[in-house]
């Protein structure tokens, strides 16, 4: 089956999931190239998206966008979905158990994609990969998950309320061309798992600081 039908699959699923919290909202089920080599996560949809059905279409996706094309890239090169599917009731934060009942299809469509990197954006998306990570200390950085990169970075959201927060998203996404050059010397280069580590949560060695 191709990326594209599993995806579609995988829709078909969540849509009729009773059992999914903020069923008063919209599916925002996540859009882009099926084969990308670099995912977007975010947090949870805001009112343009709930409208749209599509993620990171409102002001923070505005400023997102801005960046990526700074950052010499474009926005359909990505894959671009957010941890929660959902709009939370006047965009509060997603609460633990939304995170945890979004939980099984993020991991399905990340399987499906299969992405060189990951870049969460903002606090909840980088906890949902680090439970320990902080934001102000870890963005930028890069760590292993799984077989993928993954990059925290602020929230664009948090960059609208503070201009100084730019640049280190902007950093960031710079530094995608490198690493996904570098990726596949990265991988050969790591260290194996030990038996009783837990890929899907353990924070692995940072690569750069
Ligand atoms: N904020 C997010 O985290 N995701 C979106 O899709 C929009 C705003």
């Amino acid at each position: 089956m191709t990326k594209e039908l599993e995806l579609a699959k995988l829709l078909r699923e969540m849509a009729n999931d009773a059992l999914l919290p903020l069923h008063e909202s919209r599916l925002v089920f996540g859009e882009g190239d099926p084969d990308a080599e670099v995912m977007l996560i975010g947090e949870a949809p805001g009112f343009y998206e709930d409208l749209e059905g599509k993620p990171f279409v409102g002001r923070a996706g505005k400023l997102l966008d801005k960046l990526i094309e700074e950052a010499d890239h474009q926005r359909q090169e990505f894959y671009i979905t957010n941890i929660v599917k959902r709009r939370p009731p006047n965009n509060r934060d997603p609460l633990p158990e939304e995170i945890g009942a979004y939980k099984p299809y993020l991991e399905k469509q990340i399987d499906i994609i299969a992405p060189k990197i990951i870049i969460a954006l903002g606090r909840y998306a980088m906890n949902y990969f680090l439970p320990e990570g902080k934001i102000s200390r870890d963005q930028g950085k890069i760590f292993w998950w799984q077989n993928a990169l993954l990059m925290p970075l602020y929230h664009p959201a948090a960059a609208l309320r503070r201009a100084d927060l730019v640049n280190d998203i902007l950093g960031g996404l710079k530094k995608i061309s490198a690493l996904t050059a570098e990726y596949e010397t990265l991988l050969q280069k790591r260290e194996p798992h030990t038996e009783d580590s837990h890929p899907r949560t353990k924070e692995q060695p940072q690569l750069f600081s």
